[in-house]
């Protein structure tokens, strides 16, 4: 169990240590003054709920969910003010302040964006942060949950399992990830191949659009609420709430995790995988996790690969479905242990010591993930010749004891073959064999060599280009990459421009979501450096 832990540790690599220096002060009266007036008979409320550089728990309100600390760091763009909404009303204020004082706003649930664009901005900006909207409201016998956007998807699992243990939602793994975010962006996890993405179990949702119209999925219509399941956050309004349809677990589900080193033949098993793992029944869910580990036999140092899988059912029947389709992998019947959903949740967040209390905890607690990271993502649709894998293994070998490399590869299929791929905003469906998800992270304070890394990366993500989805090379928007293109700083963009990175992340959709983005946002109030641009002829 203790190794499966750390195997599976390897998962989602965290955490925490704050530095802050205060930015130079700004002038926000206006705006301050605009927030109170726009509200009256609110005001009490609202000065409850804004915090700006002088407050002395800004930083603590500001850093409180930032999971990547390169942006975290004194030269970061700070925003002028923050305002962590306790009702709609307040959403409605800020954004009509902002957009009266020339504001951006960037929104934050859970914080998670990889490029840090929940939080940061170039051009003087407010951080709506929905902390405080993260209800979660179960309709146990209609299968169904309304949630705010502020919830974490551990509060999520949490929320479903305190009222029924056989129902839960599709959503990402690690527990703090935000519902608001990762709905926006699709959301993929343990589920997905059985039930699909979050984003394709919502059946209505609560927006705020820019001219602050409180829509649900009747007045919003079916063009802009296909638009926020998977079109990438911070595009198209703030989400204040979702309703989200629930599925089955059974009372059982079984987990093995077993690693198998480079002098333990992980090529041929990896390459193996790649035809295998695709074609499972839909109630497993299959990871390979590629590390580097000190070999046990002579201590040189070797890549690992750790085959992770979680099926939705007991040991009897798992057991002989592995031995039949992947019998290279030689699991013993010792590497299968059964336990409930919720304990597969704890165990896959490095927290199966805890009791599902900690599923509710919105820290970076056994969270897995260096304090600073540069990630990428790929789409393959082809298997890689053994010969790709070989040429890969050096460059993973090369990085020193200060970087933490490891890239995860999530098996695709199942249910991801039936959608269509225009039924939401994303497009990698049909055909799809597995998605790389490429990690690097680093300890910030112990050197600062942050751009070695990052150019680490690069050539990384260069060299796999021959072996993974053209025209376009596919991309997952929740795992945002700015290397593959950017808005202006301003949030200025041309749609030519735009499309290069729009191409990868929603194939054709792009054009779909432009056009709902000239219909409902036109003036381009919502932006950041990757939102979907207006369109003008
Ligand atoms: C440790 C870790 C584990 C992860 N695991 C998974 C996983 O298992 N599966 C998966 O699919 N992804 C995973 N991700 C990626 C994750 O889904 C995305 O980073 C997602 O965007 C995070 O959502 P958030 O609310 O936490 O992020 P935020 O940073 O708050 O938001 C992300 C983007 O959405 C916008 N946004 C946020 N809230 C709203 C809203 N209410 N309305 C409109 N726009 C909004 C933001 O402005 C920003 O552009 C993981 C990320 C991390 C760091
Ligand atoms: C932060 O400071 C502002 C201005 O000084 C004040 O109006 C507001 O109430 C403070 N916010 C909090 C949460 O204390
Ligand atoms: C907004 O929140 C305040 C403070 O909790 C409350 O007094 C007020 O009634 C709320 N308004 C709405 C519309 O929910
Ligand atoms: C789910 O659990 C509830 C009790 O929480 C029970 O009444 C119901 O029969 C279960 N449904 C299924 C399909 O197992
Ligand atoms: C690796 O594969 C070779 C050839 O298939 C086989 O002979 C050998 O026993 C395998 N080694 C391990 C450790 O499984
Ligand atoms: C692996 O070996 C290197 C060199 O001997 C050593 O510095 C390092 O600490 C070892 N790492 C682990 C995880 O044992
Ligand atoms: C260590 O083991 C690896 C893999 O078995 C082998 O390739 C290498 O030659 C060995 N090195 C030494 C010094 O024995
Ligand atoms: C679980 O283990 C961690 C260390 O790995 C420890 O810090 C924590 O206190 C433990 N939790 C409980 C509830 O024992
Ligand atoms: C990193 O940079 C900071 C500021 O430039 C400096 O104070 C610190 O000593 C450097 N650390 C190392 C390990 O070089």
């Amino acid at each position: 169990m203790k190794s499966l832990h750390h195997s599976l540790s390897l998962l989602f690599i965290v955490v925490c240590s704050l530095s802050w220096v205060s930015a130079s002060a700004n002038s926000h009266d206006d705006f301050l003054e605009c927030l109170y007036s726009y509200h009256p008979k609110e005001s009490s409320s609202i000065t409850q709920v804004i915090f700006t550089e002088s407050n002395s728990s800004y930083s603590a309100v500001l850093d409180s969910s930032i999971r990547n600390h390169r942006f975290s760091t004194p030269n970061t763009p700070k925003p002028l003010v923050i305002v962590t909404p306790l009702n709609i009303s307040h959403v409605q204020a800020t954004i009509h302040c902002s957009k009266k004082q020339g504001l951006q706003i960037r929104t934050r649930s859970g914080g998670h964006d990889f490029e840090g664009l929940s939080y940061v901005s170039h051009v003087p900006f407010v951080v709506i942060d929905l902390v405080n909207l993260r209800s979660v409201d179960v309709d146990v016998e209609n299968e169904e949950a309304w949630v705010q956007s502020g919830a974490t998807v551990g509060e999520v699992y949490y929320r479903i399992n305190e009222r029924s243990t056989n129902l839960t939602f599709p959503a990402a793994v690690a527990r703090t990830v935000g519902i608001g975010g990762s709905i926006s962006g699709g959301g993929d996890g343990i589920l997905f191949r059985k039930y699909g993405l979050s984003a394709d179990n919502v059946i209505d949702a609560q927006l705020v659009d820019a001219n602050g119209r409180i829509l649900d999925r009747r007045s919003m219509g079916e063009d802009l609420f296909w638009a926020i399941r998977g079109g990438g956050g911070g595009s198209f309004g703030i989400v204040i709430s979702w309703k989200i349809k629930l599925v089955h677990v059974p009372s059982t589900v079984t987990v093995f995790s077993v690693g198998r080193t480079l002098e333990q033949n992980a090529t041929q098993l990896l390459h193996r995988w790649q035809y295998v793992a695709p074609n499972l029944p839909n109630d497993v869910y299959s990871v390979v996790t590629l590390s580097t580990t000190n070999g046990s036999e002579n201590r040189t140092k070797t890549v690992l690969a750790t085959f992770i899988s979680l099926f939705q059912g007991g040991a009897n029947d798992f057991i002989p479905l592995m031995q039949e389709r992947f019998p290279e992998l030689g699991l013993v019947k010792e590497d299968f242990i059964e336990m409930t959903w919720i304990e597969s949740l704890l165990l896959l967040n490095g927290a199966s010591n805890e009791t599902s209390e900690i599923l509710l905890d919105r820290s970076n607690r056994y969270s897995f993930l260096p304090p600073s990271f540069k990630s990428k993502s790929d789409y393959v649709r082809e298997p890689m010749p053994e010969i790709a894998l070989q040429g890969l293994w050096p460059q993973l070998l090369e990085v020193d004891e200060g970087g933490i490399a490891v890239q995860n590869i999530f098996a695709y299929g199942g249910i991801m073959e039936e959608i269509s791929e225009t039924e939401t905003p994303f497009p990698h469906r049909k055909g799809t064999l597995y998605k790389i998800y490429y990690n690097i992270g680093w300890l910030e304070e112990e050197n600062n060599n942050s751009q070695r890394y990052i150019s680490w990366m690069r050539k990384l993500y260069s060299y796999m280009g021959p072996f993974v989805s053209k025209s376009p090379r596919e991309a997952y928007v929740n795992y945002r990459d700015l290397d593959i293109g950017r808005n202006n700083d301003d949030g200025k963009a041309s749609y030519k421009q735009a499309s290069i990175w729009g191409r990868k992340y929603f194939k054709n959709n792009f054009d779909r979501l432009v056009y709902v983005k000239t219909k409902t946002d036109p003036k381009n109030f919502f932006k950041h450096e990757q939102s979907i641009p207006p369109r003008f002829h």
